[in-house]
């Protein structure tokens, strides 16, 4: 038997991914989203517009696409409710949101320089796409204050131990243990991992377990 019901988020399960980008004074800008999905060799990335990091994107178009494994899940709750924005728009300071200059910094994450992009890569982050902006896109209903943006990977780098032996450029399924963002909550190896500030955030329903 279904219930019909309106869902207050949509968010059935997708990959955490750490979007580093480049700030105007040359300084990097770390964000954790979640709202990505991949076709080919690019990906849409759904970004609230007001995010800093919506704004480096729209200026300089380009970011490092950080993949963590899920045992990376401590560093990105300490990044849940940060902005490298300097005024905090007033939904997010709603929400519990403060500024941090230093993300990296504060997530205790180690910057590594790109190959082909400004924005440094996570050192420990297991996957990172170097990618450059096509475009970016109205998403949604008229000011529902959301953009997607079109990006397309131009250098990808990968933990040697998850690549298939003797088949480059193929990644072994089994060993890629992806932190995933299901409702808010964080799940690896399908299991719950971790209280979440961005649940605390969102006042999602408490987890029993
Ligand atoms: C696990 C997780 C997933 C998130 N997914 C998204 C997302 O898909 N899109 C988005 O705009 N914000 C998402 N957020 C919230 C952003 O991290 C937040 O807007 C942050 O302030 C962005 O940082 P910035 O302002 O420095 O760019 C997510 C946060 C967490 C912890």
């Amino acid at each position: 038997m279904h219930r019909t019901v309106r869902p207050r988020v949509l968010y059935f399960g997708t990959p955490v991914v750490l979007v580093s980008t480049a700030n105007g004074d040359g300084s990097a800008n770390l964000a954790p989203v979640s709202s990505v999905w991949w076709v080919g060799q690019s990906c849409m990335v759904g970004l609230d517009e007001t995010s800093r990091t919506t704004e480096n994107l729209a200026r300089t178009g380009e970011c490092v696409l950080n993949l963590p494994s899920s045992g990376l899940v401590t560093a990105v709750d300490r990044l849940a409710l940060l902005t490298g924005s300097p005024v905090v728009p007033e939904h997010k300071q709603r929400k519990g949101y403060r500024y941090e200059p230093d993300k990296f910094g504060a997530a205790g994450l180690t910057p590594l320089a790109s190959e082909t992009v400004g924005p440094p890569r996570v050192a420990e982050c297991p996957v990172h796409l170097e990618a450059v902006v096509d475009r970016m896109h109205p998403f949604a209903e008229e000011d529902s204050g959301v953009i997607a943006v079109d990006a397309r990977i131009v250098r990808a780098h990968v933990e040697e131990d998850l690549l298939v032996p003797d088949r480059p450029g193929h990644i072994d399924a089994d060993r890629w243990d992806p932190l995933l963002m299901k409702f808010c909550e964080f799940y690896g190896d399908s299991r719950n991992l971790h209280p979440s500030r961005l649940a605390r955030g969102w006042d999602m329903p408490l987890r029993r377990t």
